[in-house]
């Protein structure tokens, strides 16, 4: 997917100093962002200073006009964005868009706008309860506008109440999550979900220019990456060293040992619902790394290695609510060993690989795979590009986690 690209709306309020911060965290996270100020956010945050951290011309009011190529702004820019976020938007700003008032460029553009909009409420606690103020809210969520915040905390005048800003990081999570998933960050299938996905190799130093690795790309695990973020879910991965791109919407760490690995994805492992470990995680690491590089002239040396920790067998005791999915990289096909696997990892699934072939599994753009899971019979998936078995998959382990709530349900009735 292209870069998603965000009209960041800044309404005239004292949060409007945060917006510069959105822009860094929208760019940061790969996105394209223009803004547009109203008449009075000028007065809060300067236009020059969106302009350079956006790398574009901020849209004011002399916009509303043609552009000069006998184009009019405001539809422009209405095609051009995949989301719209107004941070901060004002009392006013919320009843002129629920009234469908268009009296300068951004309140235009947003009525010409027809993709997902994102608002971060921002006012005093008395203006936000009023109750012309939450008749605007219901309307505007009721025709699928999407809110954030306000929070409680410090307000500009000093009292302490419900009509903060939410924070920029977590407007800006937010909105990728629109962009990305065409308003499915809210209503996909995988919305309000927080999926954990682990990719790519680990590099296990031998000394400061050598390590033991292996050869995957990490194609696999952020095809999966990407679908878990099209589907709305908020997704963290967690991956070896590889070149790739980071999928859009998605939260990366990049780690490089097994250890960085295992510390990384138990710091992420209590808040998800759904991990999927397709990491190729070094079994062994040299004992003790030389401190400078290696000498061929002293001769040829003795690698002494030792364990590394099993992650993916220690989930259940770090997440014991997760659904834990669990990838095998085999040469020889074995019901037996897949499912002594599934068991002694403690996984939900197994997907298992077959990386004997060149066509499918390390590095390939294809895979084939068999599914084993605790219960029922195994299921093969036929040989397809990483980015539709990736599709299927995560469909498959979203319906596991809705049947597992069923049960829970049905067994706590
Ligand atoms: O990255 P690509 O080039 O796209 O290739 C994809 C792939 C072939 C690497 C991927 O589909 C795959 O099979 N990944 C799992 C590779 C692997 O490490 O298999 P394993 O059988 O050694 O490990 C089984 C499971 O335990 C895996 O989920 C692994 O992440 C986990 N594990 C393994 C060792 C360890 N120390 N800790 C672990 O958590």
């Amino acid at each position: 997917m292209s870069r998603p690209r965000v009209l960041l709306g800044v309404t005239g309020g004292i949060a409007a100093y945060k917006s510069t911060d959105v822009v860094r965290r929208l760019i940061e996270r790969g996105c394209e962002v223009k803004c547009a100020l109203t008449r009075s956010a000028g007065s809060f945050v300067t236009p020059l200073s969106l302009e350079v951290l956006s790398g574009h011309a901020v849209y004011e009011q002399e916009y509303l006009t043609a552009n000069g190529r006998g184009e009019e702004s405001h539809i422009v820019a209405a095609q051009w964005a995949d989301a719209v976020c107004v941070a901060p938007a004002t009392a006013h700003l919320m009843a002129r868009l629920a009234l469908g008032l268009a009296d300068d460029f951004l309140t235009t553009t947003l009525l010409a706008f027809t993709g997902p909009v994102l608002l971060a409420p921002a006012m005093h606690s008395d203006m936000w309860s009023h109750a012309a103020t939450a008749a605007h809210v219901e309307t505007l969520s009721n025709r699928g506008v999407h809110f954030v915040g306000p929070e409680e905390g410090p307000l500009a005048s000093g009292e302490v109440g419900v009509g903060r800003m939410s924070e920029p990081v977590d407007v800006a999570e937010a909105v990728m999550r629109l962009a990305v998933s065409g308003g499915a960050g809210v209503t996909g299938a995988l919305a309000g979900r927080r999926v954990l996905i682990s990719a790519g190799p680990t590099h296990e130093p031998i000394d400061p220019v050598r390590y033991l690795g292996n050869r995957s790309s990490g194609k696999m695990g952020f095809a999966l990456a990407a679908e878990a973020a099209r589907q709305g879910a908020s997704t963290t991965l967690v991956a070896g060293p590889v070149a790739l791109p980071t999928p859009a919407g998605v939260e990366r760490i990049d780690v490089t040992t097994a250890f960085e690995m295992r510390d990384a994805v138990y710091r992420h492992a209590g808040e998800a619902e759904l991990i999927v470990m397709t990491a190729a995680v070094a079994d062994f690491r040299p004992s003790s790394p030389a401190g400078g590089k290696i000498k061929r002239a002293r001769g040829v040396p003795t690698l002494e290695l030792e364990e590394n920790p099993d992650i993916l067998a220690g989930l259940p005791e770090v997440a014991p609510r997760a659904l834990l999915v669990g990838f095998a990289a085999e040469t020889e096909p074995s019901v037996e060993e897949a499912t002594a696997k599934l068991a002694r990892k403690g996984a939900d699934f197994l997907i298992w690989n077959d990386v004997s072939r060149s066509d499918i599994g390390f590095g390939a753009e294809n895979n084939e795979v068999t599914v084993y899971s605790r219960s029922g019979e195994p299921s093969h998936l036929e040989r397809r590009p990483k980015e539709e078995l990736a599709v299927a998959l995560i469909d498959l382990f979203r319906d596991a986690l809705e049947d597992r709530e069923r049960s829970a349900v049905g067994t706590a009735g």
